[in-house]
């Protein structure tokens, strides 16, 4: 181009836009911009100034700036309309559903959206285990009391879904047509075409430990005779099946793994199993907060898999946990025990009694108290909230918000802390026994007492101590003291318990 000569371009209409790095500053547009001169040095017509975008910075933006005045002078320049074609080609998009839709009708969801995702817990601390808020905008329409649950349908954790798709060799994307014979019926979907990766994610659990009559079929299909031996003694025997498959719950997957030479189906693997269920979790929101909004408080499932085995991580806690703003999550409201709520009257003392994510619907409770407290311009009768973790410093959930509360005069919290015992208490009902007098004096004064979470050891626990504070209190006999406490439940719905073994 430098050597062309003067006019040699007449009549030539042209644009230079140049593509550059400022990282190389010494040549920074030294092409572009000797391409621009010598076009016009030749007597070419230069219809846009030229433009450059540095890809060290804004390079796109540089390039929008450009190309934003680049049509005006070009189709005046050509004579055209001055109509702009469009940036990007026009892709009409239709959406006609989704293939869970059968599976959402069935369990009465619909889509919510995730608002937030927070770490509860300091998991830099050694031995921490994940508990996350998450705060979700409810489908339109959708609306909940303190108290109640929020069931999630889930998608299987990738690990999982990897696994199977390994052992059946097959592509996440490679798609399938189900089709069932006449009269027969499934939770799958049929007749539309659906991937691999999805029918193993979204339809079936993956996780549950593989029954007997699993076992049988999966001996069917095994051609090696010592494994098809082994994989029916453990059908026709059922206390090795106890001890060997239910306890570490053994999958059909982990035996697909264990046991090469099984040539089930992709088809017979899917009929096998159990659809996904939906998850509950307690609100720990009140709707005095936001009606249309609710907040969980979610335990995050991840160990060492009891089959010994890689690691486990729970289906719907995992989910939830990598759920960011704007996922969309299938959800339904489930109410709760009728007696499960805050009292209606701001008089009524309670007492809590909750450890880890139990603390859930009582964060509820007391956002309820609090901001009924406030509408109605009067202090609320004492609240108790026993609370059990492992560390202050480490999961103490929603400490600051409690302290909050406190100062208020709205809940006296009274903690226990697991890896760091004080004076005798290390869970939350040796808290109780400690702390029985205030908690007699409450009762006394008409106090309903909740109880929420761990409903294998600690739920028995606090229903033991409160038997034991009773016969204390009353010199009453076991006897007594048994049927007082089914009366408080049965009753008086006084001794309400939600829990989760
Ligand atoms: C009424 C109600 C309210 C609830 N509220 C809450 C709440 O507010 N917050 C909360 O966090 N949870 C709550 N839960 C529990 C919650 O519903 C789920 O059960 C929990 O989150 C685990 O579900 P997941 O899908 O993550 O795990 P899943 O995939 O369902 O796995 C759980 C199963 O795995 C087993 N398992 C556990 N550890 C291992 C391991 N290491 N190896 C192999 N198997 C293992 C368990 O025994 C269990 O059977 C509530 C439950 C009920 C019934
Ligand atoms: N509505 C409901 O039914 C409902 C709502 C919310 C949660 N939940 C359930 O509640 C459970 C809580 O799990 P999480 O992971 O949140 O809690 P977590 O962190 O495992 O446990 C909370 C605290 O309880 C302590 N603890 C251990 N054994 C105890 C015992 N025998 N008695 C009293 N406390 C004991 C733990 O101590 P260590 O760490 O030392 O063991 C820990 O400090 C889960 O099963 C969850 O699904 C149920």
């Amino acid at each position: 181009m430098s050597e062309l000569p003067e006019g040699a371009l007449e009549g030539v209409r042209y644009a230079v836009f140049g593509c550059g790095n400022t990282d190389w500053a010494r040549t920074y547009q030294a092409v572009p911009t000797a391409i621009d001169e010598h076009l016009a040095r030749a007597g070419a017509t230069r219809l846009v100034d030229r433009g450059a975008a540095n890809a060290r910075g804004d390079f796109f933006g540089d390039f929008d700036d450009w190309y934003s005045g680049f049509w005006g002078p070009v189709t005046t320049a050509l004579g055209q309309d001055d109509e702009v074609p469009a940036p990007t080609p026009l892709l009409e998009v239709e959406f006609v559903g989704a293939t869970r839709d059968p599976i959402l009708r069935q369990n009465h969801l619909q889509l919510g959206a995730v608002v937030a995702n927070r770490e509860l817990v300091d998991m830099d601390a050694s031995g921490a285990r994940s508990k996350r808020h998450l705060e979700i905008a409810l489908p339109d329409g959708m609306t909940y009391e303190t108290g109640d649950y929020l069931a999630v349908l889930p998608l299987n954790p990738t690990l999982a879904v990897d696994r199977a798709l390994s052992r059946f060799d097959l592509a996440y994307d490679a798609q399938t047509v189900i089709r069932i014979s006449e009269g027969g019926h499934t939770f799958l979907p049929t007749d539309t075409p659906v991937t691999a990766g999805e029918l193993l994610a979204s339809y079936v659990e993956l996780s549950l430990p593989a029954t007997r009559k699993q076992l049988e079929l999966l001996a069917d299909a095994t051609v090696c005779p010592p494994d098809k031996a082994a994989l029916a003694a453990l059908a026709g025997d059922p206390a090795a099946y106890t001890d060997e498959i239910l306890t570490p719950r053994i999958t059909v997957l982990d035996l697909l793994e264990r046991y090469p030479a099984c040539q089930l189906a992709f088809g017979t693997f899917l009929q096998m199993l159990t659809p996904l269920t939906p998850r509950q979790y307690s609100i720990s929101s009140s709707p005095r907060w936001s009606t249309d909004h609710v907040t969980l408080t979610v335990s995050v499932l991840t160990a060492p898999a009891l089959s010994g085995s890689g690691t486990y991580e729970g289906a719907a806690s995992t989910y939830l946990a990598r759920a960011r703003p704007g996922t969309k999550v299938a959800v339904t409201v489930r109410p709760s025990n009728v007696a499960f709520h805050p009292p209606q009257s701001l008089a009524t003392p309670v007492v809590m009694v909750c450890a880890g994510t139990g603390i859930a619907p009582f964060r509820g409770f007391l956002q309820d108290r609090a901001l009924a407290a406030q509408e109605q311009g009067v202090t609320p009768a004492p609240a108790l909230l026993f609370f059990g973790c492992d560390q202050p410093d480490v999961d103490f959930l929603y400490r600051d918000e409690l302290d909050e509360w406190a100062e208020q005069g709205l809940v006296a919290v009274r903690p226990a802390f697991s890896v760091t015992p004080a004076d005798g208490v290390t869970f939350v009902q040796d808290r109780l026994w400690a702390d029985r007098a205030e908690v007699i004096d409450l009762v006394r004064a008409g106090a309903i007492f909740f109880v929420c979470g761990d409903g294998q050891r600690m739920a028995p626990a606090v229903y033991d101590t409160c038997t034991r504070i009773y016969i204390e209190a009353t010199g009453a006999t076991a006897e007594r003291a048994d049927a007082w406490m089914i009366e408080m439940q049965r009753e008086h719905s006084r001794y309400v318990a939600d829990v989760y073994a």
